[in-house]
């Protein structure tokens, strides 16, 4: 039987379907992009096109398949976006399904998260929800921009401190939940890095790293949204689900550090 790994040319996807390789399990990449698929496997692995919004891909990308890495495209917004593949995973008899969640969600009714883990729990297919802090990969990633172009960091997060964490680690550790199905049935793991930052010692680390004077600019909520939506011309949903995001993390919810990822892997999470 094989794991079905979603999103799997992103962050997080990307490296569950290497690691799951690696463990000697049989992957099918999923996703809208084959090319994308093809181009960052090769012919190493399987790839499915699966596409959330049409119900119609479901039962291909689903057979011979016993477990999934259950992912939330950041445009789809709605829970109720991810409810139908769900509702076919139960038809399909998934005997675990690893979803990529959020740190604190468990707390907080508001990203769409929760209510998809909810979900999952009520339909009744056995789950492992994977809990991250904030991806190290946002600052190399989505918000590289205002880095290299104008030394800034962008992000609305006030003084907070953010338990950073590499998206490979998280790749390695749900890995390790999909290959032990049995060992990790109805579980939730809140996944961290080492250390919590605020956004002003990762200023520090970058001008370091780079050479350059980088700083962090602490933009206020509403710049954030307006910059990012008619500057950037991202996704409105995505940025609104970002804003409520970095609201919580001004709470405090993304400072916690665990000790889960080395309890799962036997390894120490990324600096
Ligand atoms: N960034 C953070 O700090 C953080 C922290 C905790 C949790 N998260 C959560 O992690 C998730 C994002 O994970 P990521 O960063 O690994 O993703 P990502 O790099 O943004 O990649 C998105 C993936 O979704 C696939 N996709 C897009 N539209 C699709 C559709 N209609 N049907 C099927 N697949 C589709 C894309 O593949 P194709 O182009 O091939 O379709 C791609 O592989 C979000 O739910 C986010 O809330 C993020």
């Amino acid at each position: 039987m094989k794991v079905l790994v979603t999103g799997a040319s992103g962050n997080v996807g990307s490296y569950v379907a290497k690691e799951l390789m690696i463990m000697g399990e049989h992957v099918a990449a999923a996703g809208t992009d084959i090319q994308k698929l093809k181009k960052l496997f090769g012919d190493e692995v399987e790839t499915v096109y699966f596409d959330f919004t049409d119900t119609s891909t479901f039962d291909k990308a689903l057979q011979n398949v016993d477990r999934v890495f259950l992912m939330r495209p950041p445009h789809l917004g709605k829970p109720e976006d991810l409810y139908p593949f769900v509702d076919a995973m139960k038809v399909h008899n998934i005997k675990l399904v690893s979803f990529l969640s959020l740190m604190g969600v468990e707390n907080n009714t508001i990203p769409p998260h929760h209510k998809i883990e909810k979900y999952i729990e009520k339909v009744g297919i056995p789950y492992a929800h994977v809990r991250p802090g904030f991806f190290m990969q946002n600052l190399s990633g989505i918000h590289s921009v205002e880095i290299r172009e104008k030394n800034q960091i962008f992000i609305p997060a006030g003084k907070s401190k953010t338990s950073f964490i590499d998206a490979a680690d998280i790749g390695l550790a749900t890995a390790v939940l999909l290959h032990n199905p049995q060992n990790f049935k109805n579980t939730a793991h809140t996944i961290t890095g080492p250390e919590a930052l605020d956004y002003y010692q990762v200023a520090e680390i970058l001008s370091k790293v780079t050479g350059r004077e980088i700083i962090y600019a602490k933009p206020g909520f509403f710049k954030y949204r307006s910059y990012y939506i008619n500057i950037r011309g991202l996704d409105k949903t995505y940025v609104n689900v970002t804003v409520a995001l970095y609201f919580m993390t001004r709470m405090g919810t993304a400072k916690e550090v665990t000790n889960v990822f080395y309890k799962l892997t036997g390894k120490k999470p990324a600096p």
